[in-house]
C-alpha cells in the first residue's frame, strides 16, 4: 500500500508462527501481541537497505516494533517493507540520503504521521573505502565520508531527539559506530575520524538529553559480513585474515548479531545504559 505516492511505501501484515530465532526467518506474532521486547514502539533505521540495518529492521519487528525503513535505495527498503508485513510485522519504507536534513526530517515526519511517535533511531547508514594512504586520499573522498557517517548521524539525531522531547516520552537513539571509532584500526584515516566523531556525538547527546529520558548510546561494531565488508575485501584481500585474527572469537559477526545489541540499547532491558560504547566486535578492542 503506498502514501504520499511514490515516496512512502507502508506495509502491515498479519501472522505467521515462526520463531525469530536469528531475525532472518519469519516472524511471528509478537508484534501485533505485545510480547516483543520493543512492543509498541515506533523505530527508525537508516542503512536498512542491506547489512546490518536490513537485519536489525527485520528483528525489531519481530521484537514488536513498528520500523521505518530508509536509505537511497527505494526498491530494496520496499521489499524490506513487504516482506516484514507478510510476517505479521508493521513497516515502512522512506527512501532518503541521510545526508541530506531535508530527506531525514521527512522520515521523521512520517514515523510520527503513520505511527503517532518515534521512540528510537538506530542511525547505522555509514560509507567506507579502503587502501588509501591519508596522504592519498581525495578530499572529496573524505567529504563524503564525513558526510554520511557523521552528518548522517547528526542529521538523524537532530531530529530524531526533537520529536521525542516535543511527546515528552522519552527514547533511545544507537548509533552504529566501530572499532575504527577507538583506535587506528588500519580502515582508511577518514573512516577512523569519522567513527570517533560518531562517539562524540553519542557521548554528547547522552549527557544533554539524559535528563529528558533520552539515552544514546554506539554501537562498537567490529567485522561484520555484509555488502560493506565484503567491498572492502574486494578492494583489499589481505585485510581479512588481520579482521579475524585479532578478534577473539576468531570470525566475523553476522548483521543480526550486530542487530540484538541495537534491539536491546533501544529497550527498556536497557534502562540505565547511556552514553556508552558498546563492543560488538568478538572481542577485538579487548585484545
Ligand atoms: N560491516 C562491517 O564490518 C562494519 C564494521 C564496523 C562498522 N560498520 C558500520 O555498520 C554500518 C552499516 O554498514 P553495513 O556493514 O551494514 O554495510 P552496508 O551493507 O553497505 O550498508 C550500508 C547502508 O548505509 C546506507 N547508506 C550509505 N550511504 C547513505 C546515504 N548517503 N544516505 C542514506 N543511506 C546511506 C546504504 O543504503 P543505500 O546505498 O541504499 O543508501 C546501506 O543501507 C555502517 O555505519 C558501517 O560503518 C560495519
Amino acid at each position: 500500500m503506498a502514501h504520499g505516492g511514490d515516496t512512502l511505501s507502508h506495509a502491515s501484515g498479519h501472522t505467521t508462527n515462526h520463531a525469530p530465532t536469528d531475525g532472518t526467518e519469519e516472524y511471528d506474532t509478537m508484534g501485533n501481541t505485545g510480547q516483543g521486547m520493543l512492543a509498541g514502539r515506533t523505530i527508525m533505521v537508516t542503512g536498512a537497505s542491506s547489512g546490518i540495518g536490513a537485519a536489525a529492521a527485520r528483528l525489531f519487528a519481530a521484537e514488536g516494533a513498528a520500523v521505518v525503513v530508509t536509505a537511497r535505495r527505494e526498491g530494496r527498503i520496499k521489499e524490506l517493507a513487504d516482506e516484514i508485513a507478510d510476517g505479521g510485522g508493521r513497516a515502512l519504507a522512506v527512501p532518503g540520503d541521510v545526508t541530506v536534513p531535508a530527506d531525514v526530517q521527512r522520515v521523521v515526519d512520517a514515523a510520527v504521521r503513520t505511527y503517532g511517535r518515534l521512540d528510537g533511531g538506530f542511525n547505522n547508514a555509514g560509507w567506507a573505502t579502503a587502501g588509501t594512504p591519508l596522504h592519498e586520499t581525495d578530499d572529496a573522498v573524505f567529504d563524503q565520508v564525513m558526510d554520511v557517517n557523521v552528518r548522517g548521524v547528526w542529521n538523524c539525531m537532530k531530529a530524531q531527539i526533537a520529536v521525542m522531547l516535543t511527546d515528552g516520552r522519552g527514547g533511545a537513539v544507537v548509533n552504529t559506530a566501530s572499532t575504527a571509532g577507538l583506535v587506528a584500526t588500519g580502515a582508511t584515516a577518514s573512516y577512523i575520524a569519522a567513527k570517533h566523531a560518531v562517539m562524540g556525538l553519542t557521548k554528547a547527546g547522552a549527557d544533554e538529553y539524559g535528563g529528558h529520558g533520552i539515552r544514546v548510546n554506539a554501537l562498537v561494531v567490529g567485522s561484520t559480513r555484509t555488502e560493506l565488508m565484503d567491498q572492502v575485501l574486494t578492494d583489499t584481500p589481505s585485510l581479512e585474515e588481520s579482521f579475524v585474527s585479532r578478534s577473539m572469537q576468531k570470525r566475523m559477526a553476522e548483521p543480526v548479531e550486530v542487530a540484538q545489541a541495537a534491539a536491546w540499547l533501544l529497550s527498556d532491558r536497557a534502562s540505565f545504559v547511556t552514553g556508552g560504547s558498546v563492543p560488538v566486535d568478538g572481542g577485538w578492542t579487548a585484545a
